[in-house]
C-alpha cells in the first residue's frame, strides 16, 4: 500500500497516531537531521521517571536514615541495584543527549521562524535537567553527595564577592538569599535533603511533563520539524508520508534500543555510592557534579565572575538567540552552508587556542594575586580568563556580524566559541584538577593527604 493511501479507520484506531503527527514530511524522516535526539531524550525521561517512581518506594528522605535507604536498595531489594544504576546513568546520559540535541537545533537553524517560543521552551528544559540531576544528586546522603552540593550551594552564593567588595553584604545579600533558598540554612543539612528532595520528585518532574507536552504540541503547531527553503511550501501531503507503519516500528525500535543500552551499563557499572555523608571531613578536591564543573573551574578564578556573571551572561545569550538572529532563510540547513561551516570551525579553534593559552598562562604563572600580592579583589574579579574569554567571544562574534552583515554568522561565531570553551573547562575540571584544586596531568599524580 502507497504510504500516503492510509485508510482513515488506521487513524482513528491507533493511540499512536493520536500522539504523534500521523504525516511527517521526508525531509525530517532522514536519519542525519535529527538522529532521533529528541525522541532518545523523551525515551530517556520515560525510563528515569519509571525506574525513579521503584527507588520513591524504598527510599527514605531523612539525614539519618537516607544513606541507609540507599544502601538497602543496592543490596536487599531484589532488583534494587540495577533499578538504581538505570536511573542514575539514564540520567547522565539525559544530560549529554539533551545538549546534543541543543547542538543540533542550533546548528539547522530550527530556532528560526515561528519556532523561537519552542526554542525559549527547550531552554528552560535544559535548566529542568540540570537541576533534576543536581537535586537528585544529594538524595543518597554519601559522603560524593553532600561535598558536590555544598560545592554547588557555595557557587549559587557567588554574588557574595560583588556585595563584600561593596560593603553591603549585610544589608543586601543576594547570593546568601540564593543559597538558603536552596539549601534552607548556610550548610547542607535536613532541610537541604528535603527541598532537594522535593524538587526532584515532584516540583521538576512535573514541570519538566508539563513543559514537555507544550514542546510536543508546538512542533504540530509550528508544522512539524524545520525543513530547509526549497520544502517551504509543502503544503497538505505533498512531500508527506504516514507516520504509520514505517515511523512508529523504527520509533519502538529506539525505544527498546535505548532500555537496552541503559540497561547493559546498569549491568556493567554501579552509580556511585561512597561511605556516608561527613560534614566534618571535606572531600579534597570538592567537586560539583561533572556538568557544572566548567562552572566551578570559572569560580576559581572569581566567584562573582564564574558563579555568576558568567552564567547569567550565558542563559541570557541562549534565550535571546532566537530574537537577535532572524534571518528567516537559513532554517533547517545544517550550519546555513558552506559559509557558516567555515565560521564554526574557525571559531572552535579560535576559542580552543584562546583557551588552551589562557590555561597554559594560569597554570604556569599562576594569575595577577600571584603577580601582584597586594593587588585589589576588583581586578582579580574583572580581570580573569572567565571574563577575558568571554569579553574576546563577544567582540569577535560582533564583527562577524558587522563584517558579513549576517546575525545569523555571528550568532554561530558566539556559539560554537562559547561551547567549545565550556567542554575544555568541564574537561580540565573533571580530569586535571586534583586536590586544593591544582592542576595535575593524571590521577597517579595526586598527592596523599
Ligand atoms: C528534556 C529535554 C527535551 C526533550 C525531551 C525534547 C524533545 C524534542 C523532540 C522529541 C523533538 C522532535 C524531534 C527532534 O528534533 O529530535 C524536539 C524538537 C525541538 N526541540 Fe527539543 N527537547 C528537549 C530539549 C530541548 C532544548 C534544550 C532545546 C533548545 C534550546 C530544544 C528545542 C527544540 C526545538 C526548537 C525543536 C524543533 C526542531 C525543529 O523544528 O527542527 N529542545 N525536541
Amino acid at each position: 500500500m502507497e504510504s500516503n493511501d492510509l485508510p482513515s479507520g488506521i487513524i482513528k484506531r491507533n493511540f499512536f497516531l493520536h500522539i504523534h503527527a500521523n504525516r511527517v514530511h521526508v525531509h525530517s524522516m532522514k536519519p542525519t537531521y535529527t538522529f532521533g535526539l529528541g525522541i532518545i531524550l523523551g525515551f530517556l525521561f520515560l525510563i528515569m521517571i519509571f525506574t525513579g517512581v521503584i527507588l520513591m518506594i524504598y527510599y527514605t528522605p531523612s539525614v539519618d536514615m537516607a544513606y541507609q535507604s540507599v544502601k538497602d536498595i543496592v543490596n536487599v531489594v531484589p532488583g534494587g541495584r540495577i533499578i538504581r544504576n538505570m536511573h542514575r546513568w539514564a540520567s547522565q546520559g539525559m544530560v549529554i543527549v539533551v545538549f546534543l540535541h541543543l547542538l543540533r537545533v542550533f546548528y539547522t537553524g530550527s530556532y528560526l521562524g515561528k519556532r523561537s517560543l519552542n526554542w525559549v521552551i527547550g531552554v528552560v528544559l535544559l535548566i529542568i535537567t540540570l537541576l533534576s540531576n543536581f537535586s537528585g544528586y544529594l538524595l543518597p546522603w554519601d559522603q560524593l553527595a553532600y561535598w558536590a552540593v555544598t560545592i554547588g550551594s557555595n557557587i549559587a552564593a557567588s554574588a557574595r564577592e560583588l556585595t563584600d567588595l561593596l560593603g553591603i553584604t549585610n544589608a543586601f545579600d543576594p547570593g546568601g538569599f540564593l543559597k538558603k533558598l536552596l539549601i534552607g540554612g548556610e550548610s547542607v543539612g535536613q532541610a537541604a535533603l528535603s527541598r532537594f528532595f522535593t524538587l526532584h520528585v515532584i516540583f521538576l518532574p512535573l514541570s519538566m511533563l508539563i513543559l514537555l507536552g507544550i514542546h510536543f504540541w508546538r512542533i504540530r503547531k509550528d508544522g512539524g520539524l524545520s525543513r530547509p527553503l526549497k520544502y517551504a511550501n509543502d503544503k497538505g501531503s505533498t512531500n508527506k508520508w504516514y507516520a504509520w507503519p514505517v515511523l512508529m516500528w523504527t520509533e519502538l525500535g529506539l525505544f527498546v534500543l535505548v532500555v537496552l543500552v541503559v540497561l547493559f551499563v546498569a549491568l556493567l557499572a554501579d552509580a556511585p555510592l561512597l561511605e556516608q555523608a561527613n560534614p566534618s571531613f571535606a572531600e579534597n578536591p570538592a567537586k560539583s557534579p561533572w556538568y557544572f564543573l566548567g562552572i566551578q573551574e570559572l569560580v576559581s578564578y572569581s566567584a562573582f565572575a564564574g558563579g555568576l556573571l558568567i552564567p547569567v551572561l550565558y542563559l541570557v545569550f541562549l534565550f535571546s538567540i532566537p530574537y537577535r538572529d532572524r534571518e528567516d532563510g537559513y532554517v533547517g540547513e545544517w550550519f546555513s552552508g558552506k559559509r557558516g561551516l567555515k565560521v564554526v570551525w574557525r571559531s572552535a579553534v579560535f576559542a580552543f587556542l584562546l583557551v588552551v593559552m589562557q590555561l597554559f598562562v594560569i597554570i604556569r604563572f599562576g594569575w595577577l594575586r600571584d603577580w601582584i600580592p597586594g593587588i585589589s579583589q576588583w581586578f582579580v574579579m574583572l580581570i580573569n580568563p572567565a571574563t577575558i574569554t568571554g569579553g574576546i567571544f563577544i567582540l569577535l562574534a560582533e564583527v562577524i556580524r558587522r563584517k558579513s552583515k549576517s546575525t545569523r554568522l555571528g550568532a554561530l561565531a558566539l556559539f560554537t566559541s562559547t561551547f567549545v570553551a565550556l567542554l575544555i573547562f568541564t574537561a580540565l575540571g573533571i580530569w586535571f584538577r586534583g586536590p586544593n584544586w591544582e592542576f595535575f596531568w593524571s590521577l597517579k599524580q595526586w598527592p596523599v593527604i
